[in-house]
């Protein structure tokens, strides 16, 4: 092993981080002017794609997700097509559960379905950690892809603590979030063990991922907007804290994204993120605003969104005229990097978000 080599979670000698200083991307995660409005969309790799749906075909999603060529090939796919500033790692927040053995599969058009919902001590005492070993076609298939990207960074992902605990407890995706909220209140040292468990089984994942050489990390925490600020402050912050508090040294800057998060994100930033990715519901101007009046001695807020995913059905001259409001919005923050508010909708023509990225290319940095 030569110094350009560091040891992975499994063992084996992988490349080093490749040094990527120019990319528009990482220098806006930094805090840094980059070079131009860097922009990469969430669920940017599926089923807006038809490539995506060829290659798909007679292979389950969670199979795609741990077959290291497939899962290189699909993360590339929207890369090749659509130009944009960052790959993100073909995965899914239920991954890392299946890897360690629990019994969850995705049904197409549902979501996330899980055998044996946990709601007990007992459930959460059974419930299996993850070896990093279980992932290893993960960090194989981020090998690949690090040969393949050039100088586009790759982002790897995880669920946060909050959102796999809603799937693991409801069962399977929910509207309300019903008995997820009735055990964080009623049974609390149950909720905080099982917390506690998620937030280790995700800090696994994503150091894998980091060991393997993503260039930043994002923690998806899609459903924290179905809680008060006190409840997330007194049930979530603490184990999402202990997700990006775990990756502080990793040297990537970490994303911390949820939906309907307007009233959340000085909390969720607080949890140790580098960039506060927001839904399309607040203007980016006065999300950078309140992040600011919350920490006034912290560096400048950067922001990630947020154009409303449902816009891009509007027709071109809405798309843009929406994508320049964002802009314009987004250089109120001390960096921007642009993306939706949420993921790409299954029925987007993915022509419009080829030109979306050409628009946002247009756009002045400052
Ligand atoms: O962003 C990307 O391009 C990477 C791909 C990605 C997937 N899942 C692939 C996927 C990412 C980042 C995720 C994360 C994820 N998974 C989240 C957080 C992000 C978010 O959108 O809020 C959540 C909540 C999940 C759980 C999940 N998995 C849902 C709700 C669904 C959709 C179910 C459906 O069919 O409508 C999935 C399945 C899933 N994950 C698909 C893809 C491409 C569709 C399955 C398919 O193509 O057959």
């Amino acid at each position: 092993m030569t110094s350009t080599q560091v040891t992975t979670a499994s063992g084996r000698g992988t490349p080093a981080r490749r040094p990527l200083p120019d990319a528009p991307f990482l220098a806006a995660a930094r805090g840094e002017t980059p070079s131009r409005v860097p922009v990469w969309f969430m669920r940017q790799a599926g089923r807006s794609l038809p490539e995506y749906r060829e290659l798909r075909a007679g292979t389950p999603m969670l199979a795609a997700c741990t077959d290291p060529g497939m899962l290189a090939e699909i993360t590339l796919q929207p890369v090749r097509r659509h130009g944009v500033d960052a790959a993100i790692l073909f995965s899914d927040i239920v991954v890392p559960l299946r890897a360690a053995g629990v019994d969850v599969d995705i049904v197409a058009g549902t979501g996330p379905v899980v055998a044996n919902p946990v709601r007990s001590d007992a459930d959460v005492a059974n419930l299996p950690l993850l070896d990093p070993d279980q992932v290893s076609p993960v960090a194989d298939g981020i090998r690949l892809l690090l040969g393949e990207l050039a100088d586009t960074p790759l982002i790897g992902f995880a669920g946060a603590p909050f959102t796999l605990a809603s799937y693991l407890v409801e069962g399977g995706p929910s509207r309300n979030h019903e008995r997820t909220k009735a055990l964080m209140h009623a049974a609390p040292a149950t909720w905080h063990a099982l917390l506690d468990r998620l937030a280790t089984v995700a800090l696994t994942f994503l150091n894998v991922q980091v060991a393997a050489g993503v260039d930043a990390v994002q923690l998806f925490d899609s459903w924290a907007g179905a809680l008060s600020e006190a409840e997330y402050r007194e049930f979530v912050l603490p184990h999402s804290a202990k997700v990006l508090g775990g990756l502080a040294d990793a040297g990537v800057p970490r994303i911390h994204f949820g939906v309907g998060t307007a009233e959340l994100l000085p909390a969720m930033r607080s949890a140790g993120a580098d960039v506060v990715g927001v839904d399309w519901r607040l203007p980016l101007d006065r999300a950078a605003a309140r992040l600011r009046a919350a920490a006034p001695e912290a560096a400048e807020p950067v922001v990630q969104g947020n154009l409303d995913p449902a816009v891009l059905f509007a027709g071109s001259s809405v798309v843009a005229e929406q994508a320049r409001r964002v802009a314009a919005e987004g250089r109120a923050a001390g960096g921007h990097v642009f993306n939706l508010g949420h993921g790409v909708l299954p029925d987007t023509d993915p022509d419009v978000l080829t030109r979306l990225v050409e628009v946002v290319h247009e756009q002045p940095v400052r």
